[in-house]
């Protein structure tokens, strides 16, 4: 999930309108302008998780030590911009969050939302576990598991996932979680187009009704976030109500 991953573009340089992240003289890193208009009066737990990152993230080997003078930017900035898909009040599943990207950024700037953390790795769901106490972050919750053996189907309104798998494994695993009508979103590089024009069959045989790419914070993050929304089709939803009409 780190400096190597292959499904986030970490070869643009990353200098969002007021992404210029730093350290301040104690190591602190500066809060951006960006992170205070998206998280407004959260801010302060914005910054507390980049201090998790920095600290325990990168101690524990859940970040590569590159990824130190950007984890506003690249990391945080970039999972937050996220929300402008998101419906109001939605619940979200994070797959594969790692160190929280981007299911913690999204509860922080977003306390409408119900956000589950899933992530296989113990290691990681400890990390989890330390992030949402210390921010008291109480409509997230955390499922140590692997999204393919996850025993809820149709629930979600929105799955969320950061450099997991290539589109078609990712929708495999996922869109039985979705309810009818309900997105994926995954956050991708900017090879994204061709990765869902390879997938498009097999979205189609999935279940998914329509798949497009959208560029997401073009006002807070530099290249904007590029993300791959796959929608899960309502035809479950209208048979059940055919049934009922029956
Ligand atoms: C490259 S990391 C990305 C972490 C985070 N989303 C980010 O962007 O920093 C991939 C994460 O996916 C998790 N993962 C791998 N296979 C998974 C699966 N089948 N279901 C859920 N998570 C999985 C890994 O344990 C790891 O934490």
């Amino acid at each position: 999930m780190s400096s190597g991953d292959p499904e986030v573009d970490t070869s643009a340089p990353a200098h969002g309108p007021d992404a210029a992240t730093s350290e301040t003289n104690d190591g602190a890193q500066v809060v951006p302008d960006a992170a205070r208009t998206l998280f407004g009066a959260r801010v302060d737990r914005a910054a507390a998780y980049v201090d998790f990152l920095a600290g325990p993230g990168l101690e524990r080997g859940l970040m590569g030590p590159r990824e130190a003078p950007r984890l506003w930017d690249r990391h945080v900035l970039n999972s937050a911009v996220l929300a402008e898909l998101i419906p109001q009040g939605a619940l979200v599943a994070d797959v594969g969050s790692g160190a929280g990207l981007p299911g913690v950024p999204l509860a922080i700037a977003r306390p409408d939302l119900e956000v589950v953390l899933i992530e296989p790795m113990l290691r990681r769901t400890e990390f989890l576990a330390e992030v949402v106490d210390a921010l008291e972050l109480d409509r997230v919750t955390i499922r140590r598991a692997r999204a393919e053996d996850l025993d809820v189907t149709d629930r979600f309104d929105v799955v969320t996932a950061r450099a997991v798998a290539p589109l078609t494994r990712l929708a495999t695993w996922t869109l039985r979680l979705l309810r009818p009508g309900g997105r994926l979103l995954a956050l991708k590089g900017r090879t994204v187009s061709e990765e869902l024009a390879e997938s498009a069959a097999s979205l189609a045989r999935m279940g998914a009704v329509s798949w497009t790419v959208e560029d997401v914070g073009h006002e807070f993050v530099d290249p904007p976030a590029r993300v791959a929304v796959v929608e899960r089709g309502r035809r479950r939803h209208e048979a059940k109500r055919r049934q009922r009409r029956k």
